[in-house]
C-alpha cells in the first residue's frame, strides 16, 4: 500500500489504524483490486461507483485524499487507480508555468508554457455575451487538457463591491444576475470538455485588504440577494463540479470552516454535490474544517510544508497543513470526525473524478495551445468587451482616409497590459499593444507617432525625476499638437491592480491626469483609452474629452481589438458591468471599507452598484449597463404575455429592437424589474434579463425574455426563502440602468 506523498509515518499509521472502527484492514487493503471491480466500470451509475470505491478504501487512504499531494495536485491513490486531479490556475486562461507559477508544473525543471491570454473577467462581462463566454470556457478547457491537466481554478464570480478591490478585473461586475449568467456560461464551456472548473471564492471575498483575517459582516438578505446568487446559479444552473472557499471570514468564521455557508447554504439550500477545495492557504483547523464540508485542502505535500515554513507566509495570515492524513486520522480516532463524514467528503471528491471523466479518460496532454481558434475567441472577447463611453462630436470611428497622422501616447500605449496581477495572470506567446494594433491597422498610409507621455507609476525610476517627467510631457504634447488625432492610452498594470492588495486610489496613476489635460489642450481631437479593471476618477479631464473608450485588460488581442474599434472595423457593443462613480466618496461602500479592527461591515446592504446610485439618486459618471455604439437602436412594442404571473407559471416578455443607423452593430437589451408596491425596502430596479442582438442597418429583431416568480422575489430572513409580494410590478427595458426605453406593468398573483 502506498500513501501518496504523505508525510505520515508508518508506525503512527499502524497505531491509528488499529484503533479505527471501520474500513478494510491493512491486509485487505493490500489485496489487489479485481479488474472487474464495479467502480472501474464506466457504464455503472456514478453513485454506485462512489459507494463501491469507498467500500474498498482504508480509512488511511480516505484521510490522505483530503489534502493535496503537491501545489496543484490532489492526492492519487495508486492502489485503487484513483488519479491525482491536476490543476491549473485561471480564470482568464491557463496561468503560465513560469516564474513563481512554475510550481504548477509536474516537470522538473519546470517547463515554461505560454498559453492564450483571454480578456479579464470584467471585460468578458462587458460583452454581455454568454455564448461567447461559454466558448471562452471551452477554449480554456481545451488548453488545460492539451497541457495534461484536469482542472482550471475559475471562474471568479465575487461581486465588485468597491472600486478599489485589487481583483475587480477578475470578477464579472457588480450585478448578481449578470455575474451568475457569465459564471454559468464559463462553467458550461469548461465542463463540456470534461475539465473541472472551480467557481471562486465562496464567498464575500470582495477586498484584498488583510484577506486572510478580515471578517465580512453581512446580513442574510444581502448575502442571498447580492453575494450568493452567482454561486447558486453555478450549482443549480451549471451543476458545477467544484467550489473554492474564500480566504476571509464571514460573520466571524473563516470560510473554510463556515458551517452556515458551506453546509447550510451550499449543500442544503443549493444542493451542491461536488467538492469544496480550499483557497491556497485558507485552512485553520482539522475537525471543524472537515465537518463543515470543506473537502480538499490545497496546497498539500512537500510544497505546502516548504511554504508553511516561510515566516512571510505565516505573518500574512495564511493557514495550511491542517488536513494532512496524520491530522485527519488523529481526529477520526478522537471521535471528532465521524467515519460517515469522512466518507461524505471523500465521496464528493470521487464523484467529481467519475463525473468529469478524469477517472475513465485521463488527460495525457500533448495537444496544441494558443491555436488560431483560441486566439479568435480571445480577440472577439476583447473587441466585444470594449465600451465606448463618450463620443460627443462623433470623433470615432476614425476615418483612415481622412487622417494623415496620429499620435499614440501614454504609458499603456506601447506595452500590452493584458491582465491584472496575481494568480490569474497569463503569460502569452505574443501580446498586441495598442500601438502595435494601430500601426498594423493603418499600414504605411498614415504616420503614427508614439510618445510615452509619462512613465507608469513605480515601473522605472529613471522616468520619475521632475526633469524626465517634464521632457516626456513636452514630447507628448508636441506629438499631439502635430497630429490629426491623438490617442492616449492610460491606466494601470499588473503591479498596481492585483490580487493580494487593493488599488490604493480611484485616481489614475501618478502623472496620467496631467498627461490627459495637456494632450487635450494640445489637440481637440483626442481619444482617451482606459486600460484598467476598475473605474477611475475623471473629473480633471472628462468635460474636455471628446471620445472615451474603456478597453479593460483585453488579454493578448487587446491591441487588435482596440484598433478595430477606433477605426470602425468593429462597432462597439460593450456595456459597463459596473457603475463608474464620479469619485470614490460617491461609492456605496465608502465609509464601510476596508473595515476597522479586521472587521468590515457591509453596511450598505443590498445597495451595491446601480442599486445604490439609482435608488438613492446619486449621479454616477457612467451608469451600469451603459455603452455607446456607432449606430442607433430603437426599442418598440413591449408586450408582457400574459400580463400576469400566477404562482410558478412563467410569462414571456417580448419587444422589438431596430437598428436605425447606418452601420451593422449589436445592442445589449437590458430588462429590469421594478417593485413599486413592496412593503419592504427594495432597489428601484434590478436586472433580471439581458440579450445581445446583432442587427444590420434597418433590421428589426424580436427579443424574448422568460420571467418567473424568482425575478420578482426578495430574500426574506424571516421565511428563510424568496418571497414575491402579490401586486403590480413594472418590467423596464432599456439600454442602461438609467436609460429605460419601455416599461409595462406585470401582475403577480400567488
Ligand atoms: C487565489 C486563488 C488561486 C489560488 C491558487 C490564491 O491565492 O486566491 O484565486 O486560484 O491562489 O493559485
Amino acid at each position: 500500500m502506498r500513501l501518496a506523498h504523505s508525510a505520515v509515518s508508518i508506525p503512527l499509521f499502524a497505531a491509528l489504524l488499529s484503533a479505527l472502527p471501520f474500513g478494510p484492514s491493512v491486509l485487505e487493503a493490500q489485496t489487489a483490486v479485481p479488474a472487474d471491480a464495479l467502480y472501474k466500470n464506466s457504464a455503472m451509475p456514478v453513485e454506485k461507483r462512489v459507494a463501491d470505491l469507498l467500500g474498498r478504501m482504508t480509512t488511511e487512504e480516505k484521510a490522505a485524499m483530503l489534502s493535496g499531494s503537491g501545489w496543484m495536485e490532489s492526492a492519487p491513490i495508486d492502489r485503487l487507480g484513483i488519479p491525482a486531479i491536476k490543476m491549473a490556475d485561471g480564470p482568464m486562461g491557463v496561468r503560465s508555468w513560469a516564474g513563481s507559477s512554475a510550481i504548477t508544473s509536474a516537470a522538473n525543471p519546470p517547463v515554461k508554457v505560454l498559453t492564450t491570454s483571454f480578456p479579464s473577467g470584467v471585460a468578458m462581462a462587458a460583452t454581455w455575451d454568454t455564448e461567447l463566454v461559454e466558448r471562452e470556457g471551452q477554449a480554456i478547457a481545451q488548453e488545460v487538457k492539451a497541457l495534461g491537466r484536469d482542472m482550471i481554478l475559475g471562474p471568479t464570480v465575487n461581486i465588485n463591491r468597491v472600486p478599489l478591490w485589487g481583483r475587480n478585473f477578475e470578477g464579472y461586475g457588480e450585478d448578481p444576475y449578470l455575474a451568475a449568467r457569465m459564471g454559468v456560461a464559463y462553467i458550461k464551456g469548461v465542463q463540456g470538455e470534461g475539465v473541472i472548473p472551480s467557481v471562486k471564492h465562496f464567498a464575500a471575498n470582495n477586498e484584498e485588504f488583510e484577506r486572510h483575517r478580515i471578517d465580512a459582516k453581512i446580513d442574510e438578505r444581502t448575502l442571498h440577494e447580492i453575494y450568493l446568487p452567482a454561486f447558486k446559479a453555478a450549482v443549480q444552473d451549471a451543476d458545477v463540479w467544484t467550489v473554492m472557499s474564500a480566504y476571509n471570514k464571514l460573520n466571524g468564521v473563516h470560510l473554510a470552516e463556515n458551517v452556515p455557508l458551506l453546509h447550510d447554504v451550499l449543500q442544503k439550500e443549493f444542493g451542491f454535490k461536488g467538492f469544496v477545495v480550499s483557497d491556497w492557504g485558507s485552512t485553520y483547523s482539522t475537525a471543524a474544517t472537515v465537518n463543515a464540508g470543506m473537502d480538499l485542502e490545497m496546497p498539500g505535500g512537500p510544497p505546502m510544508q516548504a511554504w508553511l515554513a516561510n515566516p512571510r507566509m505565516q505573518s500574512s495570515g495564511n493557514g495550511a497543513g491542517w488536513l494532512t492524513a496524520e491530522k485527519v486520522l488523529a481526529e477520526v480516532k478522537a471521535g471528532h470526525i465521524s467515519q460517515a463524514t469522512l466518507d461524505e467528503n471523500v465521496g464528493r471528491i470521487l464523484r467529481v473524478i467519475f463525473v468529469s471523466g478524469v477517472f475513465d479518460h485521463p488527460h495525457p496532454g500533448g495537444g496544441e495551445v494558443d491555436t488560431p481558434a483560441q486566439q479568435a475567441v480571445a480577440r472577439q472577447g476583447a473587441t466585444e468587451g470594449i465600451v465606448l463611453l463618450k463620443n460627443a462630436p462623433s470623433l470615432l470611428p476614425l476615418d483612415a482616409k481622412k487622417i494623415r497622422s496620429i499620435a499614440v501616447i501614454g504609458p499603456n500605449a506601447a506595452v500590452a497590459r493584458t491582465g491584472g496581477g496575481g494568480s490569474s495572470l497569463v503569460l502569452p506567446k505574443y501580446a498586441v499593444a495598442p500601438l502595435d494594433g494601430i500601426r498594423e491597422r493603418v499600414g504605411s498610409g498614415i504616420e503614427v507617432k508614439y510618445a510615452l507621455g509619462v512613465g507608469m507609476e513605480g515601473e522605472d525610476p529613471v522616468q520619475d525625476t521632475p526633469e524626465a517627467r517634464a521632457k516626456l510631457l513636452q514630447e507628448a504634447t508636441d506629438a499631439a499638437a502635430h497630429a490629426d488625432v491623438a490617442v492616449v492610452v492610460v491606466g494601470r498594470y499588473s503591479k498596481l491592480e492585483s490580487e493580494s492588495f487593493d488599488v490604493k486610489t480611484m485616481d489614475l496613476p501618478a502623472g496620467q491626469d496631467e498627461l490627459l489635460e495637456a494632450v487635450e489642450q494640445a489637440n481637440p481631437h483626442t481619444v482617451v483609452v482606459l486600460n484598467t479593471g476598475d473605474p477611475v476618477t475623471m473629473s480633471k479631464w472628462i468635460d474636455k474629452t471628446p471620445a472615451l473608450v474603456e478597453m479593460w485588460y483585453g488579454g493578448q488581442e487587446g491591441g487588435h481589438a482596440l484598433a478595430s474599434i477606433l477605426f470602425g472595423n468593429a462597432n462597439p457593443s460593450g456595456k459597463l458591468p459596473v457603475s463608474f462613480p464620479k469619485k470614490w466618496e460617491d461609492s456605496p461602500a465608502y465609509g464601510h471599507y476596508p473595515g476597522e479592527n479586521l472587521t468590515v461591515d457591509y453596511a450598505e446592504g443590498i445597495y451595491v452598484g446601480y442599486r445604490y446610485f439609482d435608488t438613492k439618486k446619486v449621479e454616477p459618471q457612467f451608469p451600469f449597463g451603459f455603452g455607446l455604439s456607432y449606430t442607433t437602436f430603437e426599442y418598440s412594442r413591449l408586450a408582457v404575455v400574459p400580463g400576469k404571473i400566477i404562482g410558478d407559471r412563467p410569462i414571456v416578455v417580448s419587444l422589438q429592437v431596430t437598428n436605425t443607423g447606418t452601420r451593422a452593430g449589436a445592442e445589449v437589451v437590458e430588462l429590469y424589474v421594478h417593485d413599486g408596491h413592496s412593503k419592504i425596502d427594495r432597489p428601484v430596479r434590478e436586472l433580471k434579463g439581458f440579450r445581445r442582438v446583432e442587427l444590420n442597418p434597418g433590421q428589426t429583431k424580436t427579443v424574448l425574455f422568460v420571467l418567473g416568480r424568482s425575478a420578482l422575489s426578495y430574500w426574506s430572513p424571516d421565511k428563510k426563502d424568496w418571497v414575491a409580494e402579490p401586486g403590480t410590478f413594472e418590467v423596464q427595458v432599456g439600454a442602461s440602468s438609467r436609460d429605460i426605453r419601455l416599461h409595462a406593468p406585470l401582475e403577480f398573483q400567488k
